[in-house]
């Protein structure tokens, strides 16, 4: 059986860093607000002129050079967002053209804050189906540039980013000791629209838009949501919060991450947290904090990383990784 196995990992995050107290200097919140309902403590924000496509391909380049892989030899890369650099093309197209990548197919993804969950899924997908032989699958937002600045219940929460992971075929047996992805989960359902969007868009208002969301509601949903697709991948896979080895979540609050890994009784010392120094960053928040993870020595060759999102559609999903 063909397994995509990640074969390096890499992230980039922009120079300037936007603390909670500079925040407060012209919005009505405060660092404790802040970090009290969100474990916020910065987020990172992109300079004028740097795009998503920018921030992405610094990224990608990280990751291949982690992964001993040049970019003559990538022939898919799947890229999740919400901020593409234009409208079309994709911005994974962009980044194609910018590592000098001139055969294969790149595409975007939008699934919000699960977009590097949906776009690991699809790339997982196409490899298995001997599609590609080796992919770069990115997270990338500049989320600062959706975000309305007058509304201090959403202008916290969020920061700019992107974070990239390189996947190679191997052949498994087919069981849970192979290495790779072992397990993909995604699911999504429209009726939640409203609870979290953008009010703008091309074919509606010609604008971007700003991203609205109702913080109470979107909450509620994301610790019964992902708690339920974890526990199919547990189901799936034979896993448990007892055995995995890593929790690696989206990072939009402290308290939906705490709360849920304390439902699947996992352990707080297996758990990945970045969303004190990053923010919610989106599709961006996965890859940024399992290259953290990776590059300090805590995800190690033979563990079970369990990757977790939920965002706006409502989008949510998990997979389960062997290292
Ligand atoms: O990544 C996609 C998924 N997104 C999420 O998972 C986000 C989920 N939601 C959340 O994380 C939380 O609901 C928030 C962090 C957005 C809000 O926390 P909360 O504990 O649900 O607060 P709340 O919305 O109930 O607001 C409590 C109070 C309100 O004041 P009143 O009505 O009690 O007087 C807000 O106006 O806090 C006020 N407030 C603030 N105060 C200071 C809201 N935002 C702020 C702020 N600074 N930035």
């Amino acid at each position: 059986m063909i397994r995509s196995v990640i074969l390096g990992t890499g992230s980039y995050l922009p120079d300037r860093a936007v603390t909670n107290d500079e925040l407060a200097t012209f919005v009505d919140t405060s660092d404790e607000w802040i970090v009290q309902r969100t474990g916020i403590r910065q987020r990172h924000i992109a300079a004028d002129g740097q795009f998503t496509s920018d921030l992405a391909t610094r990224a990608a380049q990280r990751a291949l050079e982690s992964a001993g892989v040049d970019a003559s030899e990538i022939d898919l890369i799947v890229l999740g967002t919400s901020t593409p650099d234009n409208t079309f093309p994709a911005t994974a197209v962009e980044v194609q053209n910018r590592l000098g990548i001139v055969k294969g197919v790149a595409f975007d993804v939008q699934a919000v804050c699960s977009g590097f969950v949906f776009a690991l899924g699809t790339a997982d997908s196409m490899l298995k189906a001997g599609l590609a032989k080796k992919a770069l699958v990115i997270g990338a937002e500049t989320f600062s540039r959706i975000l309305d600045w007058k509304d201090r219940t959403t202008c916290v929460l969020f920061g700019d980013g992107a974070g990239a992971v390189v996947l190679g075929v191997e052949e498994g047996a087919g069981t849970t000791d192979d290495r790779g992805v072992l397990s993909v989960h995604l699911r999504s359902d429209g009726r939640h629209k409203e609870k979290l969007f953008v009010d703008g868009g091309v074919s509606s208002t010609q604008t971007a838009g700003h991203l609205r969301m109702q913080g109470q509601e979107v909450f509620k949903f994301a610790v019964g949501a992902v708690t339920d697709v974890i526990q199919s991948a547990f189901e799936a896979t034979g896993f448990t919060g007892e055995s995995i080895d890593w929790f690696i979540p989206h990072q939009a609050n402290r308290r939906i991450i705490d709360g849920s890994a304390k439902k699947l009784g996992i352990a707080p010392d297996k758990v990945v947290v970045t969303v004190d120094q990053h923010g919610n960053t989106s599709a961006a928040s996965i890859p940024l904090a399992l290259d953290l993870a990776v590059r300090d020595g805590r995800v190690k060759r033979g563990d079970i990383v369990l990757l977790e999102a939920m965002g706006g559609g409502f989008t949510w999903g998990a997979i389960v990784v062997r290292w």
